[in-house]
């Protein structure tokens, strides 16, 4: 493992991805050729690690963990160790249903959304280990809750549109609940949506609107990410964007887009849980990809040099805040 030393005391940004075309590259080069007070960024290359074993990076802009397991376990290391992690690993916030539960409490506007108890349970799982559970469920009464079909079917932890199913009746309902299997699935109101927005929201401050095609999943000629300046009244936009924020600083993401889908003139947030945001230039188009580059980059140059206070559970905060202290010491 590479020692902190090596890098003259400098700050020291990592990348993890996946496949995800040029962004993590130009990242990269973008932080490197701001050339701020010493602050490189390189790819990560990791193997073994040990527990409580010293981190080299001061940032991680982690594009992966949220399908490759070993990554969550390597950067919650690395944050215990004083690395400043984007997006936190303890963000307890992975799950749509619960933070359409935290949006509400902070009076964010979000489409009425019920739990409902898996279709399906794991292999091994008896009668009796389901005892706390009402069986049959109240159908009639499940879909009043959430004001009658149509209605989105869709899981409580999702992403991709996998497994997002708008139903119109009882039996496309039954359909598709009988097709989820073990996935924890909401019910949710539909919104009959004029316009849909995306908000890019970066460090918690850096925020663009940005005019979003939903249809592009069922035409995939149709452009996903639109160049539109003028899409949002003045009024409409700051709203957008005061609550993009609110969501991005009570559910901890410093990168995040978040979804608004707005009928009538209300905007219902529909998406906000997207812990690596698209960064294909070729779908949020060069403007918006040097815009990202930007704004990412400036982030973790940031957070580089003056790390802001992580969340944890309360616990374990002091471990993790002395480490901090240390690397922006320079010990
Ligand atoms: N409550 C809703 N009302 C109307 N359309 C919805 C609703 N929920 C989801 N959709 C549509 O389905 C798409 C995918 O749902 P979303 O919640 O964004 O899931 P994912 O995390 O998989 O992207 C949205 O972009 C939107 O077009
Ligand atoms: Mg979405």
């Amino acid at each position: 493992m590479r020692l902190r030393k090596e890098v003259d005391m400098g700050k020291l940004v990592g990348i993890l991805h996946g496949t995800e075309g040029p962004f993590p590259y130009d990242l990269i080069e973008t932080i490197n050729k701001k050339n701020i007070k010493g602050v490189r960024a390189e790819m990560i290359k990791t193997g073994a690690v040990g527990a409580g074993e010293k981190c080299s990076y001061d940032v991680i802009i982690d594009r992966i963990s949220h399908c490759l397991p070993y990554f969550r376990d390597y950067t919650r290391n690395a944050f215990l160790n004083g690395t400043y992690v984007i997006n936190n690993p303890f963000r307890f916030f992975l799950e749509k249903y619960f933070a359409y539960g935290v949006a509400r409490k902070i009076g964010v506007k979000v489409p009425r959304t019920v739990l409902i108890p898996t279709k399906d349970h794991p292999k091994g799982f008896e009668d009796s280990d389901l005892e706390n559970l009402e069986f049959p469920l109240k159908w009639e009464e499940i879909i009043e809750q959430v004001g009658g079909f149509p209605a989105v079917l869709k899981p409580s932890e999702g992403g991709g549109w996998r497994d997002v199913y708008i139903v119109h009746d009882m039996d496309e309902l039954m359909d598709a609940y009988d097709k989820s299997g073990t996935t924890v699935m909401t019910l949710q109101e539909f919104i009959n949506f004029q316009q849909y927005v995306r908000v890019l929201v970066y460090g918690k401050k850096y925020v663009m609107p940005i005019r979003y095609n939903p249809g592009h999943k069922e035409d995939p000629s149709q452009a996903a990410y639109i160049v539109d300046h003028e899409h949002l009244s003045p009024e409409m936009g700051k709203i957008v964007v005061n609550q993009a924020i609110k969501l991005c600083e009570v559910l901890d993401y410093d990168m995040n887009s978040v979804e608004f889908a707005i009928e009538d003139g209300v905007p219902y947030a529909i998406d906000f849980c997207n812990q690596v945001p698209d960064s294909r230039p070729d779908v949020v188009t060069p403007h918006y990809y040097e815009w990202i580059l930007d704004k990412m980059s400036a982030v973790a140059i940031e957070y580089a040099l003056n790390p802001p206070p992580i969340s944890c559970w309360p616990s374990i905060k002091h471990l993790v805040h002395g480490e901090m202290e240390k690397r922006v010491n320079g010990e």
